[in-house]
């Protein structure tokens, strides 16, 4: 369903975010499940609860184990559960790896057309002329790809870097392949920091881009994966979350960059107010995106993808699941 329906995730995303930041939405903080000998390794679960016209109620419980990838899994896996506003009752349970890639996706798009804006050159312009470099070479950097390209973005000159180099030169051959990405190669990480638009999908736990880093007035950097940048570089730049009090903890840049300088004066705002267009950027600076991730979205898309499912009669039914 996903794959054919990437506007209207887009639009979906897009609406949330206003519901979001109109309070017409309940997003508790995700509760993590860690294990000690394991520690590269958690379940997450994320409630949440979208008004507007199609009041939903659900959970996501995503499970991220990194070393999947060494015996050929993804590292991510998920499932969402929907639960009726009338009664609570859950009603359907959808697979939300895909669901989860999409929502990511669309807002790191979304995000980033609502930002980039804030040069004065108009969105589209920007977008279609801009550089790309992506960090991490996995399943996210593809769906970003895939939803930046649908937003405008031009793919024309692509640097790709990955710890693991073969990753990088298959996620290269697969944006030209799949995205007619024009110009794509892989690089060393500062070659991928120096393009206009800066993509972070890496699975790093702790910042490895060092204080100091200098990065180029205008410059916009989706910081998907939260964990990359020294909070040095985040207190040198606009900061633009999804949700401030949830960036702020689980040891991501922005709350390490919290803890250093002692307050969250350094975020300028959100994305739901970059969509509003109540954010005033900072043009001397460059602009850096760090999404949490919002249950919202998950249980917004989780629901476009059971009506389409419905609507196309592909929704299994499994009587007397619940008795009545
Ligand atoms: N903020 C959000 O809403 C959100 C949502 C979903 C996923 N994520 C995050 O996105 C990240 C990527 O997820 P994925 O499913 O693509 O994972 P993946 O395992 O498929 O790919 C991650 C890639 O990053 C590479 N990598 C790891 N450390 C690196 C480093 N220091 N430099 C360069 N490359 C490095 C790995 O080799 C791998 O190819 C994860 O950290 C995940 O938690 C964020």
């Amino acid at each position: 369903v996903l794959s054919e329906a990437k506007q209207e995730v887009m639009k979906t995303v897009e609406t949330t975010y206003r519901l979001h930041h109109a309070g017409d939405a309940v997003n508790p903080a995700s509760c993590f499940l860690r294990f000690p000998a394991k520690p590269d390794s958690r379940v997450i679960a994320l409630p949440a609860y979208v008004g507007g016209d199609s009041e939903t109620a659900g959970i996501k419980w995503i499970g991220s184990f990194p070393r999947n990838l060494s015996s050929g899994l993804p590292r991510a896996s998920a499932v969402l559960i929907l639960n009726d506003y009338e009664t609570g009752r859950p009603y359907a349970c959808l697979e939300a790896a895909g669901i989860s890639a999409a929502r990511t996706a669309a807002s790191a798009a979304i995000a980033c057309t609502a930002v980039c804006a804030e040069g004065g050159e108009e969105p589209a312009a920007w977008l279609q002329r801009a550089s790309a470099g992506f960090v991490g070479a996995g399943v996210i950097a593809r769906a970003i790809a895939t939803y930046l390209q649908q937003a405008g973005l031009g793919l024309s000159d692509v640097i790709c870097h990955d710890v693991t180099q073969p990753r990088a030169a298959a996620f290269s051959r697969w944006l030209a392949g799949e995205l007619n990405a024009a110009d794509c190669r892989t690089a060393d990480l500062d070659a991928a920091l120096g393009q206009d638009l800066v993509v972070f999908a890496t699975t790093a736990a702790a910042p490895y881009v060092p204080p100091g880093t200098r990065l180029r007035p205008g410059q916009v950097v989706l910081h998907v994966s939260l964990r990359d940048l020294a909070p040095e570089i985040l207190l040198a730049s606009n900061n633009v979350v999804d949700d401030v009090g949830h960036c702020l903890t689980a040891r991501t840049s922005p709350h390490l960059a919290a803890e250093l300088s002692g307050s969250s004066d350094f975020i300028a705002g959100t994305i739901g107010q970059a969509i509003a267009g109540q954010l005033r950027l900072d043009p001397g600076r460059p602009t850096i995106v760090s999404p949490f991730g919002l249950g919202v979205l998950d249980i917004a898309v989780g629901r476009l993808v059971y009506e389409r499912a419905r609507a196309d009669a592909r929704v299994i039914r499994v009587p007397d699941f619940i008795a009545s």
